[in-house]
């Protein structure tokens, strides 16, 4: 979509809603439904999908978006929402456990931890004070009180101070800003946190771009050597793929998580990848 329609679109739904509902979402609908399919995605899985993001919706999101940690991490609580709905799509159940990688000010964090049982949600994040800000909050303070989570502040993607196997660990836009050595020391450190079955979902651009919006890079991951933020980073699709399999997961991409995202955040581009540990 052209910026141009983007700016249009976002006009409209502010100073007229209602035509943005009549014009701009039906159109938007009938464009992404062509998109979807053209990149393989089955139309009874984006179904099945929005059924996800239905129930996800029925647990609350962050209303107090203007706070600095928020601005910093450019979540809107939409895609909280839609991160929930990613991990409901991929079986996940209140009794498992999931391992939030940097969980920032807590968008996706709040809708998980509401729907896991209590003492089920972790998480990882090297700027402490982004949690700490969103902690402020009174809605995610009285949850977290009810729900215990744990986080963890490295860099190092290590949480094998929870001595817990993770049934999933979810990474929203953390590998679309890292450097090329950072998924072989995810790999490595996440190792000991999971067990056969673990499922592992995370968003981070490819160099060969995908058709849903994401025009790729000319150059490999090795021109990244740091951690890139606000900017962005990309991998190729093969080093991302060989790496995991060493570590013994099956890769797949994921179709349905970036659909979700971008009903959330329209425009949004991420590539999203599955692994399952053997
Ligand atoms: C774009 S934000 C996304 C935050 C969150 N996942 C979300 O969806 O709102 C990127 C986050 O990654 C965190 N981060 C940076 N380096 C990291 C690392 N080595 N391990 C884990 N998180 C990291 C940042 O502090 C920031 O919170």
């Amino acid at each position: 979509m052209s910026m141009f329609k983007q700016t249009v679109g976002n006009f409209l739904e502010k100073k007229w809603p209602w035509a943005y509902k009549i014009i701009v979402l039906p159109k938007r609908r009938i464009q992404w439904f062509f998109i979807w399919r053209k990149s393989g995605l089955a139309i009874r899985d984006e179904a099945a999908a929005r059924q996800s993001l239905k129930r996800a919706r029925g647990f609350k999101q962050m209303v107090v978006p203007e706070r600095d940690a928020v601005r910093y991490v450019g979540t809107n609580p939409e895609e909280g929402t839609a991160q929930l709905a990613i991990l409901m799509y991929h079986g996940c159940k209140p009794s498992d456990t999931v391992f939030e990688l940097g969980c920032g000010a807590l968008i996706a964090g709040y809708p998980i931890m509401q729907y896991l049982d209590a003492g089920n949600y972790f998480g990882i994040e090297p700027n402490k004070w982004l949690v700490e800000d969103s902690l402020k909050i009174p809605q995610i303070k009285e949850t977290a009180s009810q729900k215990s989570p744990r986080i963890a502040h490295n860099t190092e993607f290590d949480g094998s101070e929870f001595k817990t196997k993770f049934d999933y660990v979810i990474g929203h836009s953390i590998f679309s800003h890292a450097a090329h050595w950072q998924w072989p020391l995810f790999l490595k450190n996440i190792d000991t946190c999971v067990g056969p079955g673990s499922k592992i979902l995370v968003s981070l651009h490819f160099t060969e771009g995908n058709t849903y919006g994401d025009v790729g890079y000319k150059g490999t991951e090795l021109d990244f050597n740091e951690w890139v933020y606000p900017g962005i980073s990309f991998f190729r699709k093969e080093t991302i793929q060989d790496c995991a399999e060493k570590y013994g997961y099956n890769f797949k991409v994921d179709l349905v998580a970036p659909m979700l995202i971008n009903i959330a955040h329209p425009g949004a581009n991420h590539s999203w990848i599955l692994l399952e540990k053997k």
